[in-house]
């Protein structure tokens, strides 16, 4: 592993550290706001940091979906845009280059990824289906509830745990899935929900072993296997590194052979493709296929665009290229443990190990005084901001909602607040900058209350919910 652990060790003889295959031809100036309209800026967004506006955010690590930098060929791409409603040219170049790179045979493309959700959800699950998956994602799972299905977590224990470490935490438990098909029968099962990586567990990945045992597993049952391909190239990373046989194999060519072993894939592009706004569902059979492009016109737009502007389509075909180029993920990746090497050295809890595409601080030991109900994460994700005016999200208790049939908050073992590190936007000096921060929360940790939430949306309520102190 040859990351830019401290700037220390890259001054050590023969060592080869990882640079960005790209330079900067174009910047955006940030801003530094004071202490005082944090403070107001907070209350005013009721302790949520999405209820923020950017121009109160000095470096915004929210989220790494749809807030990556285009290349100059991307921004070329742009303007080939073939904005005619039906049958628009760039639709066949992105149609093309999924099938290529993918290797599913049908595309239907959506304005982003839980648009796509909502299609393959509506098409696959029939009412009172269970549908198991490697840990829940919040919209993937909403969109599953709303199609009338159970979403079951299948993912190996390890994942629940975020200081145990383990290469590919994103596993699906074969056992217990056996299990559930075993008591359940196949006929109630309606597709195996596969995340690579997976996003709420850490950024963590799937073995390619995992894959192919899953295949054989669900082959015999009739059962198909969906894959969230969202941030699949961050996954074949970590296979390329720590799988056997994998290490001369490229980023392409694992992408690849892992799709093949799954009958379909939803995407937001937003991610892993280098773009602003974008999405696809894209499946093996003909059938479904039929079903999935009829639905897109009812909710997106016609088959040939789903609610994309020519111009995007062409941006994300651009950006699917670029995003396989293995000196790309390298470094992309290499930012990403950049951080997590300098907070892991100040004794910081983290998940470990370094996922995909952020540090996931560890809330729950990070706070260690403070029960779950007071909303841990979420406290941390406000001091940071408070601090510094850097931007992070909850990922615990406010993200994972409530029970649809007994109402109670579901309790995950993971309370977590996720540095997400956009794709080519941010430089080393900016982790260290934020790495600093952190430390300062840490420093004054014990002096934090937590929060109450005042207002709570029925859906998804991590996006709209609001918040107070708990005081003294
Ligand atoms: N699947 C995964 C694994 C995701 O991380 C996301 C979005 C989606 C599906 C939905 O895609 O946003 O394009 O509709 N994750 C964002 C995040 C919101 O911040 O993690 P979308």
């Amino acid at each position: 592993m040859s990351t830019n652990v401290s700037r220390t060790m890259g001054q050590q003889a023969g060592r080869r550290s990882w640079a960005e295959p790209w330079k900067i031809k174009m910047v955006e100036p940030l801003r530094v706001v004071s202490r005082d309209q944090r403070t107001a800026a907070l209350r005013g967004a009721g302790w949520n940091t999405f209820l923020l506006r950017s121009d109160d955010v000095y470096i915004d690590l929210l989220t790494d979906s749809g807030t990556n930098a285009m290349s100059d060929r991307q921004w070329a791409g742009l303007m080939l845009g073939d904005e005619a409603y039906a049958g628009g040219r760039n639709f066949y170049h992105l149609e093309e280059t999924i099938q290529r790179r993918y290797g599913y045979r049908h595309v239907v493309p959506t304005h982003q990824g839980r648009g796509a959700e909502h299609l393959l959800s509506k098409s696959a699950i029939r009412p009172g289906q269970i549908v198991p998956g490697n840990m829940y994602f919040t919209t993937t799972r909403a969109h599953q509830e709303l199609a009338g299905g159970t979403f079951t977590d299948v993912v190996i224990p390890e994942a629940h745990d975020a200081a145990l470490h383990h290469p590919f935490k994103g596993n699906v438990d074969l056992a217990e899935l056996a299990a559930l098909i075993e008591r359940e029968g196949a006929e109630r099962i309606a597709y195996v929900s596969l995340a690579a990586t997976v996003n709420m567990a850490g950024g963590q990945p799937v073995s390619m072993a995992n894959v192919r045992a899953l295949r054989e597993l669900c082959r015999p049952h009739g059962i198909r296997i969906f894959l969230d391909a969202t941030r699949l190239v961050e996954n074949a990373f970590f296979i390329q590194e720590r799988e056997e046989g994998y290490g001369d194999r490229s980023i392409a060519d694992i992408v690849r052979e892992f799709c093949g072993y799954t009958d379909g894939a939803w995407m937001s592009s937003k991610k892993d493709s280098l773009v602003n706004i974008g999405g696809w569902v894209a499946v093996d059979d003909e059938g479904l296929f039929e079903e999935l492009r009829n639905l897109v016109v009812l909710y997106e737009g016609l088959h040939t665009y789903g609610g994309l502007a020519g111009r995007d389509m062409e941006a994300i075909a651009i950006g699917i290229e670029e995003s396989l180029q293995d000196d790309y993920v390298r470094a992309r990746i290499g930012q990403v443990r950049y951080l997590g090497a300098l907070l892991t050295d100040w004794e910081i809890p983290i998940v470990q190990p370094v996922g995909g595409h952020a540090i996931f601080l560890d809330a729950r030991a990070f706070y260690a005084h403070l029960p779950q109900d007071r909303f841990p994460a979420q406290t941390l994700a406000a001091e940071l901001y408070l601090d510094s005016g850097i931007r992070a999200m909850e990922r615990g208790i406010v993200s994972a909602g409530r029970d649809p049939v007994t109402g109670d908050h579901h309790r995950p073992n993971l309370e977590l607040t996720r540095l997400t590190i956009p794709r080519r936007v941010y430089t080393q000096a900016h982790m260290d900058v934020v790495a600093e921060s952190v430390k300062s929360v840490f420093d004054e940790r014990t002096r934090a209350h937590g929060l109450r939430m005042v207002y709570e949306p029925r859906y998804l309520r991590f996006f709209q919910a609001r918040f107070e102190p708990i005081t003294g």
